[in-house]
């Protein structure tokens, strides 16, 4: 039988901000080697109708599965929203994990008055996708839920401090805020916000807890990975290795305005789903 426990970890994303998640993976299991796609050609997912992200998500996934993977990170909030079923029947033989599902357990943990206030995408606020797994660890909290489009396009650009982020930060996020059973928790759901923590902090009037899904994602891919007799042998050298659909030079420019991440833009391969 093939011994899959030395394959990478597959870790898929619509472009570049998944690296906010292969972050907390490396740090939670160093020894690990990863495989990261970008989808770059095809960004943003979080404007896109639900077939649209199903089917893109489909064939990105389809490429990680042939290059071997062991398991499967959906690291993007707004196709584990909306394709982390469809994948986890496509793919039987690995593990999909996605990242709403911990993010949600993160905000349950996080809030006393279980008033949770959510933040993401249009596609994964649209599709509910937080507040339902919310309901599932807390029947009875309360979710309130609010696009912040333009928190992608700022982080992408690392405009993440000053006036524009901070007064954008403020339009989205006082009017969550101003009730009288105002929310104890923020769940920044989308893998670019945590980069516009600072402006998002400011506009927050008081000191609640903010979460993101990285860190419980990659507490959650260790324990399958130790369920499965998954994990890999520890004399492996872990690799990294970066697959994009396009632009291999603002992939390494993004990945720097948002995590300070230097990817020399030699270890980006380009792929093509039609190839
Ligand atoms: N990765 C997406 C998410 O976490 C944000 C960027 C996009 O819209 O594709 O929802």
């Amino acid at each position: 039988m093939r011994k899959t426990n030395n394959l990478p970890i597959g870790v898929f994303d619509s472009g570049v901000g998944g690296l906010t998640v292969l972050q907390a993976l490396r740090q939670h299991l160093p020894n690990e080697s990863f495989l990261y796609l970008g989808d770059t050609a095809r960004l943003p997912y979080g404007t896109k109708s639900a077939n649209t992200v199903i089917n893109y998500s489909l064939q990105a996934c389809q490429q990680l599965v042939n290059f071997g993977i062991k398991l499967l990170v959906v690291a993007c909030n707004t196709a584990s929203a909306h394709a982390l079923p469809r994948l986890q029947q496509t793919f039987p033989d690995i593990p999909v994990i996605g990242v709403i599902e911990p993010g949600a357990r993160a905000a349950v943990q996080a809030s006393a008055s279980g008033h949770i206030a959510v933040i993401a995408t249009e596609a994964t606020i649209h599709h509910q996708a937080y507040e339902k797994a919310i309901l599932t660890f807390n029947p009875k909290a309360s979710v309130i839920g609010k696009s912040c489009p333009l928190f992608v396009a700022l982080a992408e650009e690392g405009w993440i401090e000053g006036d524009i982020p901070e007064r954008t930060a403020q339009h989205y996020l006082t009017p969550l805020f101003e009730n009288a059973r105002s929310s104890d928790c923020l769940v920044l759901g989308c893998t670019h916000f945590p980069a516009m923590l600072p402006a998002i902090r400011k506009a927050l009037a008081t000191d609640i807890s903010i979460v993101d899904s990285a860190s419980t994602t990659a507490e959650t891919v260790a324990q399958v990975l130790e369920k499965y007799n998954l994990l890999c042998d520890a004399d492996r050298d872990a690799h990294l290795t970066f697959l994009a659909t396009d632009n291999k030079e603002r992939f390494v420019r993004v990945a720097k305005n948002l995590l300070e991440y230097d990817i020399p833009e030699a270890s980006i391969e380009l792929i093509d789903f039609k190839a």
